[in-house]
């Protein structure tokens, strides 16, 4: 390994890089190419995986944060041509695929929500034990769509309040929304965070702030709706016999893949590989602790794996 490829391990770990290519890879008859869409490429860890397991894979790699993109550009670079790396949503994988002239995928990975990059950089604004004057939490900041700190002082209370309970399952979500909107304006990342812990529900195991700040990122960022439509939009895509798979960290975004997996089987569209989902080893969780909260699921195309050689 170069020493390239060891540094930005330490920034972030992939989660489940066995479990990941074991669902991408098994019953997978060799053939002359690959693609694996890595819809959430971050620093690259798990596309360099991909490319590292089979020499006739390739990987188109998306994602919305430019910066993770040049880390991962430079990353990746000894892997030549077998690699495209695009600034795009997965939402918009079907049009990504249709500009680049691809058409269906063996697989697509999606490693959902914030890398170790982003939540440890103090001035993305992700971290609330570290927090930053402008609260930004965009994944792409290319755009001129509002911060996180833009929302807590514009949204209407109730709308903050519905944010908070639904994508932060905030006990006291309307508590939450009531102080904050009362502190109006909440100048920086500081005073957000001193008004959060004060009004929030109290437990043992995680800093008030952790539910309030999760819902913040999803909404700044409309996870959900992004979400929905890359699950839609992978299925749709995948080759015959391919595989989606997707590692989620927080109970709303592995409700979201169940049930796009679920209504898949329903239809007649493939099979969940995993009814229940996977979880990451005890070693790894010691190794990584942010491993911990991860869920793995994985769905098969119909289809068989002839079928998709026939097609080429
Ligand atoms: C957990 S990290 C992925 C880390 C990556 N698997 C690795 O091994 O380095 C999630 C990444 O997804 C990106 N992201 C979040 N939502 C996205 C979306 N809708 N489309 C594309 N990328 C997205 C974030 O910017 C972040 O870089």
């Amino acid at each position: 390994m170069s020493p390239a490829r060891d540094d930005l391990s330490h920034i972030h770990r992939p989660v489940m890089v066995s479990e990941v290519l074991g669902h991408l890879f098994e019953d997978a008859a060799p053939a002359p190419r690959r693609l694996v869409v890595d819809g959430t490429v971050g620093l690259g860890g798990h596309a360099l995986a991909v490319l590292d397991r089979s020499a006739e894979a390739s990987v188109l790699g998306l994602d919305r944060d430019t910066e993770s993109l040049a880390l991962a550009r430079v990353r990746l670079a000894g892997h030549g041509d077998r690699v495209r790396l695009v600034h795009a949503s997965y939402a918009d994988l079907l049009g990504v695929l249709e500009s680049h002239g691809e058409d269906a995928p063996w697989g697509v990975l999606l490693d959902l929500g914030a890398s170790s990059l982003q939540f440890d950089d103090p001035g993305r604004g992700f971290s609330f034990r570290d927090p930053s004057p402008d609260v930004d939490m965009r994944f792409d900041r290319s755009g001129d769509g509002p911060t996180a700190l833009d929302l807590v002082n514009e949204l209407p209370e109730e709308e903050l309040a519905r944010i908070v309970h639904v994508y932060g399952e905030e006990p006291r979500s309307r508590a939450v929304a009531r102080a904050l909107v009362r502190s109006r304006p909440v100048s920086d990342g500081t005073r957000l965070v001193e008004i959060v812990r004060r009004s929030a529900w109290r437990t043992k195991r995680h800093d008030p702030a952790t539910r309030t700040f999760q819902a913040l990122r999803i909404a700044v960022n409309e996870e959900y709706e992004h979400l929905e439509r890359g699950l839609e939009a992978a299925l749709d895509a995948v080759a015959p016999s391919g595989r989606v798979v997707v590692l989620s960290f927080h109970s709303g975004e592995d409700r979201l893949v169940k049930n796009a997996f679920r209504e898949a089987a329903r239809v007649g569209r493939g099979t969940r590989r995993t009814k229940k989902p996977e979880r990451p080893s005890e070693g790894e969780v010691r190794a990584n602790p942010r491993a911990g909260p991860a869920k793995l699921r994985a769905f098969q195309k119909a289809g068989t794996v002839e079928e998709n050689e026939a097609r080429g």
